[in-house]
């Protein structure tokens, strides 16, 4: 994550944005199971509310400095694993589900992003279920402008100014978001059963895939 985005992530606005919107969104009519896994838990905004299911929740993050840090700050009832979700060090068939929250956009290339949809299908039981709600990339040119515009006029409308605009951008430039439809073209690869785009807002989009 860059300096902007942890900001974000780190803030309490976010925390009220994935309570009351992200995991809603991602997670309704879910049935997760009692072993789920969540990647790329950050700063763990996420985390929190899913740690107040019942079953088992274990997080898998890339840095060592986040992971000291939700050592820290999380409940004792979460299993912390410093790893590459690309190569994950997780026997085959362990999780009930896999859930991604806002992360897939900060794996650097198509083909790890692609790989790691793979790891999800390895780790994932018979029956078990992938969760990916995240910032996604337009099925075209013509649509990333259009995403884009309509981005920038709704932030405008709630009042952005030109550097808190210039800001975002900045922060956009590093992302890494890849259209619904190679998504879930990966996911048929990686050999789910049953793959959709259950829910999209524009840029935003939750992927639900069952193995
Ligand atoms: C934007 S944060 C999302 C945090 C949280 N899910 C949320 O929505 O608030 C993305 C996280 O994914 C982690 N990440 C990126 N690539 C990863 C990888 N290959 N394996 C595991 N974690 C990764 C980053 O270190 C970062 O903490």
């Amino acid at each position: 994550m860059n300096r902007a985005h942890s900001v974000v992530c780190s803030s309490g606005l976010w925390a009220r944005s994935v309570e009351r919107k992200l995991l809603p969104w991602g997670l309704g009519g879910v049935d997760l199971g009692e072993d789920v896994l969540e990647i790329g838990p950050g700063f763990g905004a996420t985390t929190r509310v899913l740690a107040r299911r019942s079953g088992s929740l274990t997080v898998l993050e890339l840095s060592e400095s986040y992971c000291e840090r939700l050592r820290r700050t999380l409940e004792d009832n979460v299993e912390i694993v410093q790893a590459d979700a690309t190569a994950m060090p997780f026997a085959d068939g362990r999780f009930s589900a896999v859930v991604c929250f806002t992360m897939l956009h900060h794996v650097p290339s198509p083909a790890l992003q692609d790989r790691l949809f793979a790891e999800v299908f390895r780790v994932l039981r018979a029956g078990g279920v992938f969760v990916n709600a995240e910032q996604v990339s337009g099925a075209s040119a013509l649509f990333d402008q259009f995403n884009a515009s309509w981005h920038e006029a709704g932030a405008r409308q709630a009042g952005s100014d030109d550097a808190e605009w210039g800001g975002a951008l900045e922060r956009m430039a590093h992302d890494r978001c890849a259209p619904v439809e190679r998504q879930l073209s990966w996911l048929e690869q990686a050999g789910f059963a049953d793959a959709d785009c259950v829910f999209k807002d524009h840029r935003f989009a939750v992927l639900v895939a069952k193995r």
